[in-house]
């Protein structure tokens, strides 16, 4: 594989977590570290590429050679994805980001009261759906995390979301996805698929952005 193999290409890339805010104090959010998200980005700067990390809470060190951009919430990251889509070509969504926000984050600490509470959620915009459908749109890749009937619902988001590929996370298996060191994947784009077996993030993140860059000067040209 030509180690500068996207050499100045310019790409944005989001990862880890989003935390949607209740009150000053809580959040919900999920179990994405970031981990996935980093490595793709470290190994798309060892191709050569001009790489943005838009990252949520998460505890890794930038890698090296790239831009970090930290946001916490969905809408946070949205509009710092928003930021780079004037110069971004290839656009990966690994992030974990949350569907839904509290329709109002209380601005005091919200104080116990009945045996239950209800909080009224409201949907978040799909970051990678939005690059996907822009004008100057990039090649645009996203994940999709299930946990049952992987391959055809992760076929169902790449339609949906119009995306030039997804790659599919089996995250019932604990060995592999959230948080994990390793993972599984099967890449799918409209013409086939690539089934790649559990391994080191990093490694995986190699393969991962080799293929992708296939893709990217394939829709090119
Ligand atoms: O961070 P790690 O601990 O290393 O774990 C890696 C991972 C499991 C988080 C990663 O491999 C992964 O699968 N990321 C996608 C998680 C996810 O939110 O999947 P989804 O199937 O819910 O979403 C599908 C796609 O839409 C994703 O590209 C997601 O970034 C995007 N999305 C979802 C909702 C939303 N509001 N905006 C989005 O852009």
């Amino acid at each position: 594989f030509n180690s500068r193999l996207l050499d100045g290409i310019h790409m944005t890339i989001t990862a880890g977590p989003t935390r949607e805010a209740i009150d000053p104090v809580r959040y919900i959010s999920n179990h994405s570290s970031g981990k996935m998200g980093y490595a793709l980005a470290a190994a798309a700067a060892d191709a050569g590429a001009i790489v943005t990390l838009i990252s949520g809470p998460t505890n890794l060190p930038c890698p090296e050679r790239v831009t970090r951009v930290d946001v916490i919430s969905a809408q946070n990251m949205l509009e710092a994805t928003e930021a780079t889509l004037g110069k971004c070509q290839l656009f990966i969504g690994c992030a974990a980001v949350a569907d839904y926000r509290p329709a109002n984050t209380a601005e005091q600490k919200i104080k116990k009261d009945g045996d239950t509470m209800r909080i009224d959620l409201v949907r978040n915009p799909d970051i990678v759906s939005t690059v996907a459908h822009h004008s100057a749109r990039p090649i645009t890749v996203g994940f999709a995390a299930e946990t049952q009937d992987l391959i055809r619902y992760a076929r169902g988001k790449l339609e949906n979301k119009k995306l030039d590929l997804i790659v599919a996370n089996d995250v019932s298996n604990t060995a592999i996805g959230f948080n994990a060191n390793d993972n599984a994947v099967t890449a799918i784009w409209k013409e086939g698929q690539l089934a790649i077996a559990q391994m080191g993030k990093n490694q995986l993140a190699a393969q991962l952005v080799a293929l992708i860059a296939k893709q990217f000067f394939t829709a090119k040209n």
